[in-house]
């Protein structure tokens, strides 16, 4: 079979981690017999020095023709004065809005060989597997009024935090859809006893509610929520929740598993379904980390394992998204690790050696 994606590496260590996730998705296709046609473009900060805008309308137009896109990180520190007129985030957000990819799954999974390798303990963080639902195109990030401005009396800005049901209504769907698929437990996450958005966010939630009789709905507020993450993490199943609280809870989140190197995601534009195929954008969720650029030392596991979200989500082989998720857990278990991973007594590997080991392992 024929698949396209777009590849947009970005900035930092995006470039290395994608080259990795590549390489695999390559073996993939050798292995199961598909042919996947790849087309490169610019995102984020290289594409402002490039292109002058961090998103040219030809490279959305491109990835809006492909069945997925690939993405690896963007940001870089040369564009981070606030002053500054563009921003490499600005393209990653058009990206999301322009293809409508409302729903963002990260899923939090604590792999046994990696229990001793956080700052928790073990028996907080043994068998660690939820899922958060991020809505991913509304919220404080696109709500106007966004804007700074001057007063007499100093400067002001302002962020909005806008939802209207339709947009609550379509997330809080995916968060029952996956509930289904898994344990039929739903945790809604808002913050209801402050906010007139989460207010809105509980009762749509409650609402659709009436269309999944088999979830056990629960709500929680972000701050508990936040809380309960560290404290028994074993509890969350499925959470659904707002862009900005997601976007936080998650890097927070992130740490159960021992490292952002080993969170994938996936940003979709539709409710996820088994064989079903949709649209989508697939990247880890850590950032550009310039810091790390260009050493090979960056960990592709969150990558590669978001391409194996993409082989899942928008290509509907299952069976190949399974076998690059067994090939990662068999390197952990055989103890390489990348710096941010790392423990007394394993093995240390780079970016690229990393990324050899995943695929030599593939399929067994
Ligand atoms: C993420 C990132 C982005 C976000 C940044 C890079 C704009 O932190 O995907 O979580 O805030 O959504
Ligand atoms: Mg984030």
């Amino acid at each position: 079979m024929q698949f396209s994606l777009a590849v947009l590496p970005g900035d930092g260590v995006g470039p290395e981690v994608i080259d990795e996730a590549i390489k695999v998705l390559k073996a993939v296709g050798a292995r199961y017999g598909h042919d996947f046609k790849l087309e490169y473009g610019l995102v984020g900060g290289i594409a402002i020095d490039k292109e002058g805008t961090s998103l040219s309308t030809q490279t959305l137009k491109m990835c809006k023709s492909k069945d997925a896109i690939l993405l690896g990180a963007v940001g870089d520190p040369k564009y981070d004065d606030p002053q500054a007129p563009v921003h490499p985030e600005d393209g990653l957000l058009e990206l999301r809005k322009g293809l409508g990819l409302f729903a963002n799954l990260r899923p939090v999974k604590v792999y046994p060989a990696l229990e001793n390798n956080t700052n928790f303990k073990p028996d907080v963080i043994r068998g660690v597997d939820f899922v958060f639902v991020r809505e991913l195109t509304g919220g404080l990030y696109f709500g106007k009024p966004k804007r700074q401005w001057r007063t007499s009396r100093g400067r002001r800005a302002t962020d909005s935090m806008n939802y209207s049901e339709q947009e609550i209504e379509r997330i809080v769907r995916v968060g029952f859809e996956v509930a289904m698929s898994r344990k039929k437990k739903l945790i809604s996450v808002d913050k209801a006893n402050v906010l007139q958005s989460s207010r809105l966010w509980r009762q749509v939630a409650i609402e659709v509610s009436a269309d999944y009789p088999e979830v056990d709905l629960e709500h929680m507020l972000i701050d508990a929520c936040s809380m309960r993450i560290i404290q028994n993490p074993r509890y969350l199943d499925v959470l659904v929740t707002e862009n900005t609280f997601g976007d936080i809870v998650t890097d927070e989140a992130s740490m159960l598993a021992g490292s952002m190197g080993m969170l994938p995601s996936a940003s979709i534009a539709g409710v996820p379904q088994s064989g079903v195929k949709i649209r989508g954008m697939y990247e880890p969720i850590h950032g550009s980390a310039p810091r790390r650029a260009r050493q090979d030392i960056a960990n592709p596991i969150a990558t590669i394992m978001s391409m194996a979200m993409m082989l899942r989500y928008s290509f509907a082989l299952e069976k190949a998204a399974a076998a690059v998720e067994a090939a990662v857990e068999r390197v952990l278990e055989e103890d390489y690790r990348t710096y941010d991973i790392m423990g007394e007594g394993k093995k240390k590997v780079g970016t690229n050696k990393m990324g050899d080991m995943i695929t030599e392992r593939l399929g067994g």
